[in-house]
């Protein structure tokens, strides 16, 4: 009989990994202690924007193999396998992560087994976890059920998460016994038909890859965002600079486009999540330069407000157009993310901002609602001093200097994600500002 599948869990991790695992033929379980994102799941309705998963959500909801429930005992009952895929945020008021959730779902999973399972932890954790909640796990576990626990840290990207979850470019396991390997090898039999690489290892290995694999991505972004701190003292151009090392294959040019930094939900708490955890372990040196890859990250926020107010030296009463609020484009995650941290400082040194986003505009108005929200690029740029590009969705990117030109009050634009063409916007008469660019140059 196929394997029966549950993923506990239902934010952009979990409720991805569900949908696509329905899609590969699974029977498939989704839980989630919200009854109310359990009840919006059930009817087929995603919770948050993700391309592409709408679509699989409703085609699996329909044809019953994917389905979404509160109760773990239906959990305990129904799983093979059970994905755990909630939330390790950062602490609140410190550095480290909260595993509360991890914590919660172990226990309440592992209670409710009433047959023998693999539990595979997908959240990403600081190293050691995994060893501790195999102890849970037994400890919990009901006498006469056999659980075993592997790790399988999850590589996908907001906006690619389909793809990245259907087709990963490798998959790590971090296990303890054949069976476990022979299982997750069924579970992602479709990957491995495809020639994805598997790397079968140890707990701590497993853990480790995903916040190195993290911290590796934030210091690429923070390393090109460092030279921007000089182009903008020297001159020069950054996105050349870029281009020109990315052509070393032992560089590569992702993730080196300079801008405003990097957010969202994983980047900016796991790279402190693991400075934390390396000085719980007395390595108080080893990973200290990941504080200067967060304070270069922030200070690039601080860049962008500081021109705002080199073009509009009073920001008391000025309008301000905010382009993007998402912390990158085809997503509406606001988690951390700097477009919406610099819109709301913006509103706090006493601007008037309208904020026009394609999908976040209503995760953004729960965190700051005393901005004003727009429905169009026209809207949030009428009358404005100064309009700021923070987010690089397509339709902001392809923005020509005539759409605005009657729009807006000051022909001031700031490309705080350096997409917009600079010759022929400073040919329309603006003045145009970017990070990177040594200011006015
Ligand atoms: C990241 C990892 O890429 C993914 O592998 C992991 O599973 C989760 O964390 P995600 O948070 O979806 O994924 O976003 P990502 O595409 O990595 O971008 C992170 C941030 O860096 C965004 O704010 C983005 O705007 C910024 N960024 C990215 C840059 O500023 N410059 C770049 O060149 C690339």
């Amino acid at each position: 009989m196929a394997l029966r599948l549950t993923v506990i869990g239902t934010g952009y991790l979990g409720a991805t990994h569900a949908a696509a695992m329905a899609e590969l033929g699974f029977e498939v379980l989704g839980v989630d202690v919200d009854p109310t994102k359990i009840q919006s799941l059930n009817d087929g309705d995603l919770p948050f924007h993700e391309p592409g998963l709408p679509e699989l959500l409703q085609r699996h909801v329909s044809s019953g193999r994917l389905r979404f429930t509160t109760s773990f005992e239906e959990a305990g009952a129904f799983g093979d396998v059970h994905f755990i895929a909630v939330g390790t945020p950062q602490r609140a008021g410190e550095h480290s992560a909260d595993l509360t959730y991890v914590d919660s779902a172990i226990k309440s999973l592992s209670a409710s087994l009433t047959k023998d399972s693999l539990i595979v932890g997908k959240s990403t954790v600081p190293v050691g976890t995994a060893r501790r909640l195999e102890t849970l796990v037994r400890e919990t576990t009901p006498p006469g059920v056999r659980a075993e626990l592997a790790w399988n840290p999850e590589f996908l990207r907001e906006g690619f998460a389909v793809e990245d979850t259907l087709r990963p470019d490798r998959l790590v396991i971090g296990c303890k016994s054949d069976t476990a390997e022979r299982r997750l090898r069924e579970v992602y039999a479709y990957s491995l038909s495809l020639g994805t690489p598997l790397i079968c290892t140890d707990y701590e290995t497993a853990e480790l890859v995903k916040v190195a694999a993290n911290a590796f991505l934030a210091t690429k972004i923070s390393f090109i965002n460092a030279f921007s701190e000089v182009t903008e003292v020297v001159g020069g151009d950054i996105r050349i600079l870029a281009d020109a090392i990315g052509h070393d294959k032992r560089i590569g040019r992702q993730f080196l486009n300079a801008g405003i930094g990097f957010g969202g939900g994983c980047l900016p708490k796991d790279i402190r999540a693991l400075q934390a955890r390396v000085s719980e372990l007395g390595l108080d040196r080893t990973m200290t330069f990941l504080n200067e890859i967060d304070e270069v990250n922030l200070r690039r926020r601080d860049r962008t407000v500081f021109l705002v107010e080199e073009l509009l030296e009073n920001l008391e009463g000025a309008q301000i157009a905010v382009l993007g609020t998402a912390f990158k484009p085809n997503s509406d995650d606001v988690r951390d993310s700097p477009a919406l941290d610099v819109a709301a400082r913006l509103y706090a040194s006493g601007a008037e901002v309208s904020v026009y986003d394609p999908q976040a505009n209503s995760n953004s108005a729960k965190r700051f609602p005393r901005l004003n929200y727009c429905d169009s690029i026209i809207e949030a740029t009428e009358e404005a001093d100064v309009v700021l590009l923070l987010t690089e969705w397509q339709q902001f990117k392809e923005l020509q200097p005539a759409q605005l030109e009657s729009l807006v009050r000051r022909k001031n634009i700031v490309d705080a994600r350096n997409v917009l063409n600079v010759c022929q916007w400073e040919e329309a008469g603006w003045q145009y500002r970017a990070l990177g660019r040594k200011s006015g140059s």
